[in-house]
């Protein structure tokens, strides 16, 4: 009998792009990105941690995350964000996504 393939794998891994690099982490699938980010000291700088300052927006090419709450999707229309922008404190990985970070803002 075939496995189910429509299992949300308990792993998922994370390309994060800054500095012209790529670093790539295996991290447990339905974890915050603020922990991920601090745990493995990436440049994203967090304030309020609820949507409201943008000091941690980032650059999803590949957005496995889950969906937007009305509250960032909000805040991201306000900041005339672009259309692959989130804010990394409302981010939460459930597939294998790819981020860019800027470090010269
Ligand atoms: S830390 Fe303020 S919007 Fe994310």
């Amino acid at each position: 009998l075939e496995e189910k393939t429509d299992k949300i794998p308990s792993r998922v891994k994370l390309n994060v792009i800054y500095d012209g690099k790529t670093a790539t982490y295996d991290v447990r699938q339905g974890l915050g990105l603020q922990a991920i980010v601090l745990k493995n000291g990436l440049p994203i700088e967090f304030d309020c941690r609820k949507a409201d300052c943008g000091i941690c927006s980032i650059i999803c090419q590949t957005d496995g995350f889950a969906p937007a709450t009305e509250t960032e999707i909000e805040f991201l229309k306000a900041m005339a964000a672009g259309a692959n922008e989130r804010l990394a404190c409302q981010c939460r990985i459930l597939h294998d996504s790819t981020i860019e970070i800027s470090t010269d803002w």
